[in-house]
């Protein structure tokens, strides 16, 4: 097989290096493109485009998979918690104990939020959804931690790495709590990262604070399943954010803003309320399967397609099943999850969603756990959050250790050439 690839423009012949990655994918290194041809690549929402090189996770769309540093997303689900996955993820291999304990230590060390943070959180009306809060008190944070992480001392990336994992679990739950007006909470060093962070949220002041192992591992796994999906839209975001070397706490800032549109992690929600829209019209999944294939109507199947998986998404395989024991293990019984299945039934037998691959995501089973778990639906987008937090930091950590040059693409103008100014009277 070539190693090269050849370009053929205008009587010119140019030749670009074919690259292959760790799992024989091939890519065509165009970096000396513009300099050697006067030309660019144009690929609106990249794509064909790879942003970057990188070690952290692999996904096969055609087949439905989906590794963190090697690791199946499966086995992950099943036998890793939530902090040992994030260990893996930022530094690259899964901690023994102690490194693990120590690692929980130094967040729990650095669990306390500046209290003028509450003022900042006061600000906002009740009525704010808790994405855009969430967005903000993070980007806020770097007003109470002003140091920028000198990255060449892995001390310092260390610990703005824990200070932050310490101190988003607080942010999450205040955001809850602001929007159900219950008093801002602190945590408890005794408990697991997971337990500690479900006590934040949801801990009564008049009631002592009891976990439930069922809610607390559904929790724990849906984290481990949202962590990190390679070069997504927040992703790329905290990346680009990072690229102009602007510090991890505002970089994540942006990921989060990134993560809240519906056609990203905002899906969650949406699916939620497009499954409660047609139990209230009847049930009618064919109805609704028709609005989602005619082109003249915006609506689409939320929790359906993928860019990357032509296939089965595996985390929602997970999560399907997840949702069966869940709400089986806690009594639970929701109409909401027999529209989902219907739903999923008719849309896999579907001419028009067989010929375009569209799958469930993994948006659209993980709202019915989280319904299940008493979480608000405008909470399920900042569970996203809390999850994704530790892919974007090894991915942010991972950006700015290779030293890559800042994001910055480049354009097709199709506006105006150049006309002369005209004056105010003559326009
Ligand atoms: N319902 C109906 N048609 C769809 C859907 C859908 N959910 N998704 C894609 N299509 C159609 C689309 O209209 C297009 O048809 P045609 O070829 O006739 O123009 C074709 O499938 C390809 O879609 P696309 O929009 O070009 O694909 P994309 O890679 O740009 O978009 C997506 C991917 C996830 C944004 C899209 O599938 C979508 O909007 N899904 C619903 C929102 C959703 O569930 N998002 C969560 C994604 S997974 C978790 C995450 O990233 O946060």
């Amino acid at each position: 097989m070539s190693d090269k690839a050849i370009l053929e423009y205008d009587g010119k012949r140019y030749e670009f290096p074919v690259i292959k990655d760790t799992e024989n994918e091939l890519a065509i290194d165009i970096k000396s493109l513009r300099s050697s041809t006067g030309m660019i690549t144009i690929d609106p929402g990249f794509k064909n485009t790879g942003s970057c090189e990188s070690e952290i996770t692999f996904l096969d769309g055609e087949k439905g998979m989906l590794r963190y540093r090697g690791y199946a997303i499966e086995e992950l689900a099943e036998k890793a918690d939530f902090l040992e996955v994030a260990y893996l993820l930022i530094f690259g291999e899964l901690p023994n104990k102690e490194q693990l304990e120590t690692f929980h230590e130094d967040i729990k060390a650095e669990s306390q939020v500046d209290e003028e943070m509450k003022k900042i959180l006061d600000g906002f009306p009740k009525s704010a959804h808790p994405m855009g809060v969430l967005s903000s008190l993070t980007s806020a944070l770097i007003a109470f931690n002003p140091t920028s992480v000198n990255i060449s001392s892995e001390k310092d990336m260390y610990h703005a790495i824990v200070k932050i994992l310490g101190k988003f679990p607080v942010l999450v739950a205040w955001t809850m709590r602001k929007k159900k007006g219950l008093p801002l909470d602190y945590g408890d060093d005794n408990l697991g990262y997971v337990e500690n962070l479900h006590k934040m949220m949801f801990k009564k002041p008049s009631k002592e604070y009891k976990s439930n192992k069922i809610v607390i591992d559904a929790l724990d796994k849906l984290l481990i399943l949202h962590a990190d999906h390679e070069q997504n839209c927040s992703t790329s975001a905290v990346r680009i954010t990072g690229s102009s070397h602007a510090g991890l706490f505002v970089s994540l800032s942006a990921g989060i803003s990134a993560l809240w549109g519906p056609l990203h992690g905002g899906a969650n929600q949406a699916v939620i309320e497009m499954l409660e829209a047609i139990k209230e019209d009847g049930g009618d999944t064919h109805k609704y399967m028709d609005k989602a294939k005619d082109k003249n109507d915006e609506f689409r199947l939320m929790g359906f397609g993928h860019r990357v998986y032509k296939n089965f998404d595996p985390r929602a395989r997970i999560i399907k099943k997840a949702a069966d024991e869940v709400l089986e293990d806690l009594g639970i019984v929701d109409p909401i999850l027999d529209i989902a299945k219907s739903l999923e039934k008719v849309a896999l037998e579907d001419e028009y969603f067989v010929e375009r691959n569209l799958y469930p995501n993994v948006d659209f089973y993980s709202g019915i756990i989280y319904r299940a778990l008493g979480i608000p639906r405008e909470m399920f987008t900042v569970m996203f959050a809390m999850g994704r937090l530790p892919g974007w930091i090894a991915q942010w950590r991972e950006m700015r250790l290779r030293h890559e040059p800042i994001g910055r693409p480049r354009q097709v103008y199709i506006g105006k050439t150049y006309r002369p100014f005209k004056p105010l009277e003559e326009r």
